[in-house]
């Protein structure tokens, strides 16, 4: 087959953060600040990714925001051409620091919509640095998104997420369910929402958008695990994304280290062009025809490319099974099962319901 050339470099420019969201999809073995790319790494990545093809670069963590060289990266990816977004928990994001930030875009992560409520999920009183981070965006004139990860305990609140991402002046807002990958795959019978609290978020949503339209983007990232429709993991597996971790290995997604046969190669010791194209881990599920059945022979099979490898890993053991939320997987009884354990915690009264555990909340 023929291997596009990327579209999108996901930067993982550090796993250090102040918040400790318990939906955190980095992994449960963080990076150590000791092993991250230096500043010339990242300027020479950012130049093998602009020469391969990529046109957009998400600088991301963790907090991009710690890495004192931030204005340094930012302005590789300027002078390479490259449109830049900066995804960020707003903590640390003064007028001052954004103004020595060439970047095109800024999304802006919410916990949910108040303090208390935020502060629960992500173990940090962050709320008024939000509010002020969305006001130094919108005053540079850059366009913000406003992203919420919705999950059991802030999922009844779609429509003041929605006022308060309008009172934010977002330009677009994403209301994406959790990734059960990482820190979330760990805190998972906490987090999922009951089928009734989807179908409820579902309307709210939808009504949202038909409200704002050419105001306000809605975006909505709908849980696989209920719909039992696979999403088309990063485009389809090394065809549009590649993701560069703090310490410089570079992977088709962000979770795909869960895979524990899928060779990893590093920035500092493969060129970035050889990975893309010939090195095994890109090449391991590209296309289709790795595939079996009933992937194979499907008709969506090249609209959602067999759903998430480390999903389908996760689940069955098998990183080349059929996705397992697809109701056509023989491993659908799997998700099934899980999410039956939702039901039952909400028998829990929310007032009740137990907080997440120091120990499964990400520190770094
Ligand atoms: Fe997608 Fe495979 Fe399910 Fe078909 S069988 S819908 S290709 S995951
Ligand atoms: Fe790794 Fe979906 S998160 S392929």
């Amino acid at each position: 087959m023929t291997v596009p050339a990327p579209l999108g470099l996901l930067a993982e420019l550090t796993h250090a953060c102040p918040l400790h969201c318990a939906y955190c999809s980095n992994p449960l073995e963080l990076v150590a600040r000791t092993d991250e790319l230096s500043t010339s790494d990242w300027l020479a990545v950012i130049a093998a990714a602009a020469a391969l093809g990529v046109a957009q670069v998400h600088l991301s963590g963790g907090e991009p925001l710690r890495r004192a060289d931030l204005p340094e990266i930012a302005a590789g990816c300027a002078d390479r051409g490259v449109y830049t977004n900066l995804i960020t928990s707003g903590v640390g994001l003064s007028a001052e620091r954004l103004a020595a930030l060439p970047v095109d875009h800024a999304q802006l992560s919410v916990q949910d919509a108040d303090p208390a409520g935020a502060a629960r999920i992500s173990g940090t009183r962050a709320w008024d640095h939000k509010l002020a981070a969305a006001r130094v965006v919108k005053a540079a004139g850059l366009p913000l998104t406003v992203n919420v990860v919705l999950h059991r305990h802030n999922i009844d609140r779609v429509d003041t997420l929605v006022a308060l991402a309008e009172r934010m002046g977002a330009d677009r807002l994403e209301l994406a369910h959790t990734q059960y990958y990482g820190w979330a795959q760990r805190n998972r019978s906490w987090l999922l929402p009951t089928a009734a609290q989807v179908r409820a978020a579902d309307a709210a949503v939808a009504g949202a958008a038909r409200r704002l339209a050419g105001r306000m983007e809605v975006l909505y990232v709908s849980p696989d695990l209920h719909t039992g429709t696979p999403k088309p993991c990063m485009g389809g597996w090394g065809r549009q994304q590649l993701t560069v971790a703090p310490n410089g290995d570079v992977l088709p997604c962000p979770v795909a280290r869960v895979l524990p046969d899928l060779p990893v190669d590093n920035v500092r010791d493969r060129p970035l062009p050889a990975i893309w194209y010939d090195s095994q881990g890109f090449n391991r599920f590209r296309g289709t025809d790795w595939m079996a059945p009933p992937c194979r022979g499907c008709p969506r099979r090249e609209v959602d490319f067999g759903g998430c490898r480390c999903q389908a890993y996760q689940f069955t053991g098998d990183a080349g099974a059929t996705d397992p939320v697809c109701r056509l997987s023989p491993h659908r009884p799997l998700v099934d099962a899980v999410l039956a354990t939702a039901v039952l915690a909400t028998a829990v009264p929310a007032v009740d319901a137990p907080d997440v555990a120091p120990e499964y909340r990400r520190r770094f």
